[in-house]
């Protein structure tokens, strides 16, 4: 049926390719004649946002039809949008009703009829008012009967998941919502609807953070705290990656960031891109690491917990079940929070990469050189990485969590001794390194950070640079692996008799 006609209009375009010409209504659209021209879908959307109806037509192209069948932007949002994508010329020159749900827009014209004597006004207040008290008592005796049945069959009944009540009308927090969806297995998130409707609710706070792609917000949802990133309408790319890699089955992991929503919210001018995540008020391990400085205890348990985010991430978790392999590509102090408990949150994951087992490819084109240039691994400095083997690129995550490491460990305080924070070669290159001075510095010159000899008289520190030290092979396949790195970890918080 439609995923049907979906496919069969996918096939068609992949072989004629004939250029879809859509109605378009974006200010970018206004040169060419408010038209566009895509190999994907036409949209045009209504919707009811902060009292003002608006109507949006656009183009979508192809790659951004997904998942096929039920594309992430061709899905309405009950009482606020109204969705629809189509699929041949000018199709979307249509006028979408306004989402249901917003009864009150039809008062307005009524009352300001001042033509009206009182007794017509009286009757046109008070008619709809007697139907409504009808419509509420045959509610009320409607809920009972259902009530009573409902009580007489069997309370293990499954509900059904899809419905949007279930999960929002009850007074319940966003912990309590993603935990009853991670457990009941689908445990990939929120349904998309949900996300949307928690996303519109969420009140920002203040502004957390900058980075190349927009902002980071601290926000308000239903009494709790929820991060929320927003892209610049040009980043719409890195949005959608992102908030598809989050959307990996089976990622969620106590340390790696929690994805809560993704929501696209068009205000008629641009879109705003929403990435709604956990918040974690410690912020990022740089900036942990600036401000305070550790214990052994502490320094094991973000080693350790860093570890076991990268173990989780780079696994691949076999059957339906299951979960491909991820790459991080751009690990490093800034891009891992620090949770409340003292241990890691591994975040950022618009560059990742999946790999698919089955035809051993990655699911992207990966471009070559992406992520912090002080972070890249030597292979990826000269170019010299396989990129057809997806292992490569976890040899090249296991190079930057050494640096990591290497960062955590200076920070640590033992017999009264710590050192300042810096990021990894500091001492050696500007602040803002070019890709040939890293190249020349790792690759040429093989240096690397500096572990101090007096490391070597504390148990811990020791085994830290011994596994930096493993991590920094100019051989990315000599490397250790994470989880063997959280191995070790977990050995020595024995070894140091600590409860991590
Ligand atoms: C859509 O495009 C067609 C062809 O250019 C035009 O005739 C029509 O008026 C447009 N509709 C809207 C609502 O802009």
């Amino acid at each position: 049926d439609a995923t049907l006609l979906f496919c069969f209009f996918l096939i068609i375009q992949t072989i004629t390719f004939p250029a879809l010409r859509c109605n378009c209504s974006t200010a970018e659209c206004e040169k060419t004649g408010s038209q566009c021209e895509t190999d994907g879908a036409c949209m045009a959307s209504t919707s009811f946002i902060d009292g003002r109806e608006q109507h949006i037509r656009l183009c979508i192209t192809r790659d951004n039809l997904v998942p096929p069948g039920q594309p992430f932007y061709c899905l309405s949002a009950k009482g606020l949008l109204n969705i629809h994508c189509c699929y041949t010329n000018y199709c979307n020159n249509i006028d979408l009703k306004v989402p249901s749900g917003e009864c009150f827009i039809l008062m307005p014209p009524l009352l300001s009829c001042g033509s009206w004597g009182p007794v017509e006004l009286v009757a046109v207040i008070a008619g709809p008012l007697f139907l409504l008290c009808l419509l509420l008592l045959m509610g009320a005796f409607l809920y009972q009967y259902h009530q009573r049945a409902y009580s007489h069959r069997q309370r293990l009944e499954v509900e059904d998941p899809s419905c949007d009540t279930l999960y929002m009308t009850k007074d319940r927090t966003l912990q309590d919502l993603i935990y009853d969806l991670s457990t009941s297995g689908s445990g990939s998130g929120l349904p998309l609807f949900v996300q949307r409707t928690v996303a519109r609710t969420i009140v920002l706070q203040e502004i957390i953070g900058k980075g190349r792609f927009g902002e980071v917000w601290r926000g308000r949802w239903r009494g709790g705290d929820v991060a929320v990133k927003i892209f610049s309408s040009r980043e719409e790319r890195s949005w959608f990656r992102e908030a598809e890699i989050y959307q990996t089955i089976m990622l969620r992991h106590e340390n790696i960031l929690g994805f809560i929503a993704a929501d696209n919210k068009d205000n008629g001018t641009w879109t705003q891109l929403w990435l709604v995540s956990d918040y974690h008020e410690h912020g990022s391990l740089f900036d942990y690491l600036n401000r305070y400085s550790v214990n052994i205890e502490g320094m094991i348990k973000l080693a350790l917990s860093a570890a076991s985010g990268l173990a989780h991430l780079h696994m691949e978790i076999l059957g339906t079940q299951g979960k491909p392999g991820i790459a991080h590509r751009d690990l490093k102090s800034k891009n891992i929070l620090v949770k409340k408990n003292c241990t890691c949150a591994i975040a950022d994951l618009g560059l990742a990469v999946r790999h698919d087992s089955a035809t051993d490819t990655i699911d992207i084109a990966p471009n070559q050189r992406v992520g912090t240039k002080r972070y890249m691994a030597p292979e990826v400095l000269d170019e010299t990485i396989n990129m057809r083997h997806f292992d490569s690129f976890k040899c090249a995550d296991i190079y930057a969590l050494g640096l990591v490491y290497w960062e955590i460990t200076r920070r640590c305080n033992s017999g009264g001794i710590h050192e300042e924070y810096q990021l990894p070669y500091y001492d050696l290159v500007p602040s803002d390194p070019t890709i040939e001075e890293m190249r020349k510095l790792v690759c040429d010159q093989k240096l690397r950070p500096n572990i101090p000899n007096w490391w070597q008289s504390y148990e811990a520190l020791r085994v830290m640079g011994k596994i930096m030290r493993e991590c920094w092979y100019a051989n990315g396949a000599a490397r250790l692996t994470a989880l063997r790195i959280k191995k070790s970890l977990s050995q020595l918080s024995i070894e140091e008799d600590l409860k991590v």
